[in-house]
């Protein structure tokens, strides 16, 4: 049976990146070697790690002054790297949900944070607005797609600091500005590649002004002036994201991207505004496009456990919540063909047919 995977992370791959990197793990690039065990310094894949760093400049439109390094550490490492590298005294964060305040966790061993706005108190349902930045900040933080509650910024603040992001779970869904930011890191496994690499694109500038000695492996000066090949990088994760890259640049690039993902969506919410059983748990002008969450109707409580089983009967998988929220999350990334979708909502209905 044809399976729809509505995985969070890691999560559903283009075809293109899966049979390509199936391909190389029998012959990489007429090597006769296997990418699994390849040298990380041989020609080919020195190559390859290049091709797909301009690439991710090229499909994001990174302008001069910024650099793109793969890392090890997945996005976590990143909460403290980040303060590592950039918080001298003060930093404020948004505080969206459990990885933001994880990095909120990480930055106050580095100095003083001000957390300038949380929705803890509703579950994270929604993004705070109206709040202000201190001018003396450091930096501000803040996670654009919260992966866990399915609300998402889908825009590039305006504020007169330096700008972090974490894009782990919508980098590459959508144009950004990235001369508006310092720092965006993004781990690979939603939008780009298997689970073991984590992308940043750094502002050189941004670096080289905190007083503290910083350990040569979470210093990103050390990975930008040795080309991201500092030591081993991840080599098959890697070569997966030139897979995806290339793919994301033969659909027509992100803005492409971007109308595919919104029409996504757009099936899977108004079937859920729709449907007399379930419900959004995001507020409406939050909603991610990526990670859609949804309940029973309070009526219909009782039925969780019986639609999980009939999704899952269906080819549904990974649509279960996560466990500190419960109910549904569906996970649209890039990859993730609208005939999916459509395939989840027939299932819906006929969910609702049922009952
Ligand atoms: C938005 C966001 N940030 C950070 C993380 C943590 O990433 P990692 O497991 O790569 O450390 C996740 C994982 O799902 C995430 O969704």
């Amino acid at each position: 049976m044809k399976k729809h995977n509505f995985s969070a992370g890691p999560s559903i791959l283009s075809e293109y990146t899966i049979k390509n990197a199936a391909a190389a793990v029998e012959n990489f690039a007429g090597t006769g070697l296997s990418i699994l065990e390849v040298s990380h310094r041989s020609k080919e894949f020195v190559a390859v790690n290049d091709e797909a760093r301009a690439l991710i400049k090229e499909l994001l439109d990174v302008p001069a002054g910024y650099e793109v390094v793969f890392l090890g550490g997945g996005a976590s490492m990143q909460f403290c790297m980040v303060p590592f590298n950039l918080l001298n005294k003060k930093a404020s964060y948004l505080d969206t949900g459990t990885w933001a305040s994880n990095a909120i966790k990480e930055a106050k061993l580095f100095g003083e944070v001000d957390v300038v706005a949380s929705s803890k108190e509703a579950n994270y349902t929604y993004i705070p607005k109206g709040y202000t930045v201190a001018e003396d900040s450091d930096y501000f933080h803040f996670t654009s797609n919260n992966t866990i509650y399915g609300t998402e910024m889908r825009y590039d603040p305006d504020l007169n600091v330096r700008l972090v992001s974490d894009m782990s779970s919508d980098i590459f869904s959508r144009p950004i500005d990235i001369s508006k930011y310092d720092v965006i890191y993004a781990g690979a496994q939603k939008n780009l590649a298997p689970a073991g690499v984590t992308l940043a694109i750094v502002r050189t500038e941004a670096l080289g002004h905190v007083d503290r000695a910083i350990p040569t492996m979470l210093n990103y000066n050390t990975h930008i002036k040795k080309d991201s090949m500092f030591n081993t990088p991840p080599v098959f994760p890697i070569f997966a994201a030139l897979q995806t890259l290339k793919w994301y640049k033969e659909l027509g690039g992100v803005a492409v991207i971007e109308k595919m993902n919104l029409e996504k969506a757009a099936i899977l919410y108004d079937e859920i505004d729709r449907n007399r059983l379930f419900k959004g748990t995001a507020a409406v002008e939050d909603r991610s496009i990526m990670n859609v969450c949804f309940v029973m109707n309070d009526e219909y409580k009782e039925l969780e456990d019986e639609f999980n089983k009939f999704a899952s009967a269906a080819g549904m998988v990974g649509i279960k919540g996560h466990r500190s929220v419960g109910g549904f999350r569906a996970s649209l990334y890039n990859a993730m063909p609208k005939s999916s979708v459509e395939a989840l909502v027939a299932t819906m209905k006929e969910f609702e047919k049922l009952h």
